[in-house]
C-alpha cells in the first residue's frame, strides 16, 4: 500500500470526529491502517470537486469514512440527479456507476474498479430483451435497475427491490414481464394480482440463504427479528418478519427497534447500521458479494487521484436508458420498503 505525501498532522485535521462513526465495528488497530487513506480521499474531494455516493453494502471505513451520500439503489438514483459537482465517484457495483452517469450525463461519473459487477446485471443482454418482447407483444416489461444500460433501454420502466410491487401495477395491465431477478419477481407475483412472466437471473448472494439457515437463527438466537431482502427465495422471505429494500432493513430497524434483530442480506450491511443503534443487538449473517468488496479506499484513492475509471454511456442508450429510470422516479419510492 502507497500513500501519497500526507503528514500525521494532516491526517489528524482531515480524519477528526471521523472514527467515532465506526469505532463499535472498526478496532483502532484497523483504523490505524485506514485513516491515512481517508485523510488523502478527504482532501482529493476537495480539490477534485467530488462526490462519493456509496451503497449500504460498503465496508464501514467507506460508509462511514468517505461516503458523502450513502443509500440503497434507488435512494443513490435519486441523489445522484442532484449532484453539482463535478466528479461523481461511486462506491457500488457497475450498474449503480452507469444509472448515476444516465442520469447526469454532464458529470464526470467514477467507478474505482472496473469489475465490480453483478451476477443480476450479468444475466441477461439487451438482445435477450429484445426476443422476450418480440414472443410477449404488448406486454410491458419492468427491470430492476440491477441491469446495464442496454438493457434499461430497451424496457418501459425500471424497477428497484424498494419499489418494485408498486411500479409493476402502475403500468395497469394484466401480465408484465419482469427481468431479471426471479426471485424479485416471485416476490412482486406474491404481492399482487398482475400475472408475471419471470426471467431466470439471480443475485448470487442472496441465493444462498435457506429456510433452514432462518429457522436455526430463531432457534440459537431466541426472539430475534428477521428481516429479509426480497432478492432471497421466496420460501426465505416467507419465513421473515419484514421484507425490503437495504434502505427499507434501516428503517425498519430505527423505527422498531427489535431487540435483536438479524439481516438477512449482505454482510456489511449490519455492520454499518449496528454503529447507530448501540440498543440493537445485531445477529451477524455474513455473505458477502464478492463485487461490491472489489472497491477498496486504496482504489478510491486511486481513482480520485487519475481520475480513472470513467464510465460512459452511448448517448442513445443513455436517453432511452434515462427514460426507463426517469420513468420509475416518477413513480415514487413505494410502500416505505
Ligand atoms: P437495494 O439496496 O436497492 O435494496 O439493492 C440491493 C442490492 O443487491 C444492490 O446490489
Ligand atoms: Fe449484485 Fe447480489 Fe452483489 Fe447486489 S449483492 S451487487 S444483486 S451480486
Amino acid at each position: 500500500m502507497q500513500h501519497l505525501q500526507i503528514t500525521p498532522e494532516e491526517i489528524t485535521m482531515e480524519t477528526a470526529g471521523i472514527y467515532e462513526r465506526m469505532r463499535r465495528v472498526v478496532p483502532p488497530f484497523e483504523w490505524a491502517v485506514h485513516a491515512p487513506f481517508v485523510a488523502e480521499i478527504n482532501r482529493l474531494k476537495r480539490q477534485r470537486n467530488a462526490v462519493i455516493l456509496a451503497h449500504n453494502y460498503q465496508t464501514p471505513e467507506i460508509f462511514h469514512g468517505v461516503a458523502d451520500i450513502c443509500g440503497d439503489s434507488l435512494a443513490l438514483a435519486q441523489k445522484a440527479v442532484e449532484v453539482e459537482a463535478e466528479t461523481i465517484v461511486v462506491c457500488g457495483v457497475h450498474f449503480m456507476a452507469e444509472t448515476a452517469k444516465v442520469l447526469n450525463p454532464g458529470r464526470r461519473v467514477l467507478i474505482p474498479d472496473l469489475q465490480a459487477g453483478c451476477s443480476l446485471a450479468d444475466s441477461i443482454t439487451a438482445n435477450d430483451v429484445r426476443r422476450l418482447k418480440a414472443e410477449n407483444p404488448g406486454v410491458p416489461v419492468v427491470t430492476y435497475v440491477n441491469t446495464t444500460a442496454a438493457v434499461k433501454a430497451e424496457v418501459d420502466i425500471c424497477c428497484t427491490s424498494a419499489n418494485a410491487v408498486e411500479i409493476v401495477e402502475s403500468l395497469g395491465s394484466d401480465r408484465v414481464i419482469f427481468l431479471p431477478d426471479q426471485f424479485l419477481g416471485r416476490w412482486v407475483a406474491d404481492n399482487t394480482d398482475v400475472e408475471i412472466i419471470l426471467w431466470n437471473g439471480r443475485c448470487e448472494v442472496h441465493e444462498q440463504f435457506t429456510v433452514s439457515d432462518v429457522q436455526a437463527y430463531r432457534l440459537q438466537f431466541p426472539g430475534v427479528t428477521v428481516i429479509a431482502h426480497p432478492e432471497c427465495d421466496l420460501s426465505v422471505l416467507k419465513e421473515a418478519d419484514m421484507v425490503g429494500s437495504t434502505s427499507g432493513m434501516i428503517r425498519y430497524v430505527a423505527d422498531r427497534r427489535p431487540e435483536r434483530v438479524v439481516m438477512i442480506t449482505e454482510c456489511s450491511m449490519s455492520d454499518n447500521v449496528s454503529t447507530e443503534f448501540p440498543d440493537v443487538e445485531f445477529v451477524r449473517s455474513c455473505t458477502i458479494c464478492p463485487h461490491m468488496k472489489r472497491i477498496t479506499l486504496e482504489n478510491i484513492r486511486d481513482s480520485l487521484l487519475h481520475l480513472q475509471h470513467q464510465v460512459e454511456v452511448a448517448e442513445d442508450v443513455s436517453e432511452r436508458a434515462r427514460l426507463s429510470v426517469e420513468r420509475m422516479l416518477a413513480v415514487g419510492r413505494g410502500q416505505g420498503k
